[in-house]
């Protein structure tokens, strides 16, 4: 039989049956799952998306545990330690769901180390300051939670059961960090500014993380037509401005924004917008840290090359153990 005759028996994939199916999926709010027919267009946004999250999780944890060794109590190291290890295991989970639409950890990581995807803008940013560990707790980890709630129930089965535990995870440690600026608000004058100081650091960052206005999204309206994305990022920025200014209220601290105000009209706060070129430059690579954060996950890579082989030479062991078992 020829190739062609092969093909002559094949039966016909009904693309547009397979595609109808999908689309009812997704208007019924049901889940995709890894098995199943989805457009081509999807899984790469899937991928693109899942896989910069997953290399958030991973980056996200150089600026904090470089505060590990610092900590100014065995109480503060131990939480710290917990909350980047937590990372690690958020960045496993989706690295994991991300492999179930056919692209592998290896493939992932060389993505990220040639810079070939990308990963959170506010990962580029020095934590210069103790204060930090808590600001990032506070307003970046409540960004994140603010913009992966939603994500529990995004089309894709495997990502939205991953944010289910992410999410829960990230709400303690959004706790931690407001823990920790309260007692340091408690504390001195010195210790007041230090937080004031960093949380003027992070502010604008952190409203950058939700993405590009909405105008200027180029991936906001397809992803929400497939239920990728269940909000705009525009809204969740908004969502996060009005969950926060009270939060800070509470702590003393002020936001670094002369145009925030209560808009009784809108019901929500009014805000200035954050400088978008410094946005766009941290994302092309040229933010204050990228460089630093790359060259360290890809030494960690290649320190960790002899793991890889000792683990794949263990596992092509017990494969060829049962084998000889089967054989027997
Ligand atoms: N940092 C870096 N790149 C960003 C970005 C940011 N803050 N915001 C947007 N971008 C990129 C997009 O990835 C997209 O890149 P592309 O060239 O690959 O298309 C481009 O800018 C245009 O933005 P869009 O708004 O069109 O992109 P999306 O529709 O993907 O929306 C997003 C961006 C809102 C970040 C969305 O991808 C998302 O919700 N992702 C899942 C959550 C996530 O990745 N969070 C990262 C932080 S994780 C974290 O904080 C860890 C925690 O422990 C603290």
């Amino acid at each position: 039989m020829t190739a062609t005759d092969l093909d002559a028996a094949a039966p016909a994939v009904d693309e547009a049956g397979l595609l109808a199916g999908f689309e009812a999926t997704i208007a019924r709010s049901d889940r995709i799952e890894p098995r199943d027919w989805m457009p081509d267009h999807y899984r790469k946004t899937l991928i693109r998306q899942v896989a910069q999250h997953a290399h958030s999780e991973i980056i996200g944890m150089q600026p904090e545990g470089a505060w590990i060794t610092r900590a100014p109590s065995l109480r503060r190291k131990a939480i710290l330690l917990a909350k980047v290890q937590d990372e690690a295991g958020h960045g496993l989970y989706l690295y994991s769901a991300c492999e179930t639409l056919g692209v592998s950890r290896q493939e992932l990581t060389e993505m990220l180390i040639e810079v070939k995807q990308k990963y959170s803008s506010i990962f580029n940013y020095p934590t210069l300051s103790y204060a930090d560990v808590g600001t990032i707790g506070w307003l970046v980890d409540g960004a994140a939670i603010c913009n992966q709630v939603p994500l529990c129930r995004t089309s894709y089965g495997p990502y939205g059961r991953a944010m289910i535990r992410v999410c829960k995870e990230e709400s303690f440690h959004q706790r931690q960090g407001y823990e920790l600026l309260s007692t340091m608000m408690r504390g001195t004058d010195e210790q007041r500014a230090m937080v004031q100081e960093s949380v003027d650091r992070f502010w604008w960052p952190a409203l950058m993380m939700f993405g590009p206005p909405d105008d200027e999204s180029p991936n906001t309206e397809q992803s929400m037509a497939w239920g990728i994305k269940r909000n705009t990022n525009d809204d969740l920025r908004q969502r996060f401005v009005d969950m926060s200014v009270p939060q800070a209220e509470a702590l003393g601290v002020t936001f670094p924004d002369p145009e925030l105000r209560w808009n009784a009209e809108r019901g929500h706060h009014d805000f200035g917008q954050p400088d978008w070129d410094e946005f766009m430059q941290v994302v092309k690579g040229n933010g204050p840290c990228n460089t630093q954060r790359i060259a360290h996950r890809r030494k960690a890579h290649e320190d960790g090359g002899w793991v890889r082989e000792a683990a794949t030479a263990f596992a092509d062991k017990q494969a060829a153990a049962r084998r000889q078992e089967a054989s027997a």
